[in-house]
């Protein structure tokens, strides 16, 4: 027996990608899905409100949220907070189960103490177990351990790797010539995925941070041997674009040919796209590959011709469905 009717709504910025899901849904779901709509209401302070349109009673209910969205006035902070009003709404309209789907997970990078700190990661599962949600669908989570932050929700991290490597399978680089490059130790399990995967090399950088100011590089060294070979960077995220941009540099002084970025989580917070503009026009890399987890919009490939995005829907929808009908998800992982 299936569970209770497959019902999605979204918060404001959840709502591009809510809307090519339900499209590929839609090819799957035979009976109609429901959509009972929802509105997310500001008052003059600054406080938000989320109303459920229609009756979920009963209802398995996915709530999108794409947290860090660069077309939006929200912050981050603004957008979580909108999505716990959305579940409690749904909470308290009695549905069965709660779905946030949130591919960009906040707060991931902050799930241990270095210093006297909190463990923000945590505060955010907190956060979201107790507004009502019974489980959380993201993309490439920064810290697979998250998972533990949650005594009672079901936490699914989806990967976009597999549709990369078909990607880049489908370019057909010379198996000899191709290495694999992790940009920092966190990404060499990433990194050795791919490598296998497509039968390339593998290399990694040791990237040490200065943790006494945020996003900012102290040193990398790079092991392994990169000249005159094309290279893929595999990363889970650009922010600040800091990391990358070091990066290529460093292989580039290291003989690399034609350099490759694949990451889930295109941010491109702050001046990132103008210093990948540079760097593109310098010639150091060649194409960033990135996902509609993160709205970057139409024109942004257009506006620039180095950057190509790949769609998740088609996994979200399918881990969607397959949820909603009590079947197997890590099939699709
Ligand atoms: C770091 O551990 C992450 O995997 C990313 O490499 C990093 O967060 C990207 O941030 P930025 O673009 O600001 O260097």
């Amino acid at each position: 027996m299936d569970r209770g009717k497959l019902s999605l709504i979204a918060c404001n910025s959840g709502v591009p990608f809510y809307k090519k899901v339900i499209k590929e849904l839609k090819k799957m779901v035979n009976h109609s899905i429901c959509i009972p709509g929802s509105k997310e209401y500001y008052f003059a302070n600054g406080e938000v409100k989320t109303i459920i349109k229609n009756n979920v009673r009963g209802n398995d209910i996915y709530i999108f949220q794409n947290i860090d969205d660069p077309n939006s006035k929200n912050n981050i902070n603004d957008n979580f907070f909108a999505l716990l009003t959305a579940i409690d709404a749904a909470r308290y309209a009695d549905a069965d189960s709660i779905t946030a789907v949130i591919p960009q997970f906040p707060y991931a990078r902050q799930e241990r103490r270095k210093s006297r700190e909190g463990i923000t990661a945590k505060l955010v599962a907190r956060h979201l177990e107790s507004a009502g949600v019974n489980r959380i669908i993201t993309l490439d989570i920064h810290a697979e351990a998250i998972q533990g932050f949650f005594p009672k929700a079901k936490l699914e991290n989806l990967h976009a790797s597999t549709t990369f490597i078909n990607y880049f399978k489908s370019l057909n680089l010379e198996k000899e010539n191709t290495v694999v490059v992790a940009p920092d130790m966190g990404s060499t399990e990433r990194a050795r995925i791919y490598s296998n995967a497509l039968h390339f090399g593998i290399a990694v950088i040791d990237k040490e941070r200065n943790y006494s100011k945020a996003s900012t590089i102290a040193n990398m060294k790079l092991l392994g041997d990169v000249k005159d070979k094309n290279l893929i960077i595999v990363d889970d995220m650009i922010a600040t674009g800091g990391t990358l941009i070091s990066a290529i540099t460093e292989l580039k002084k290291n003989g690399a040919k034609d350099i490759y970025i694949a990451t889930s989580l295109p941010y491109f917070n702050g001046n990132a796209v103008e210093k990948f503009d540079k760097a593109y026009k310098e010639g150091i890399f060649k194409k960033i590959l990135g996902t509609d987890a993160v709205n970057l919009g139409k024109e942004f490939s257009i506006e620039h011709p180095w950057y190509e995005e790949i769609s998740m829907a088609p996994l979200f929808a399918k881990v969607i469905y397959n949820i909603n009908h009590k079947h197997s998800v890590s099939a699709l992982l």
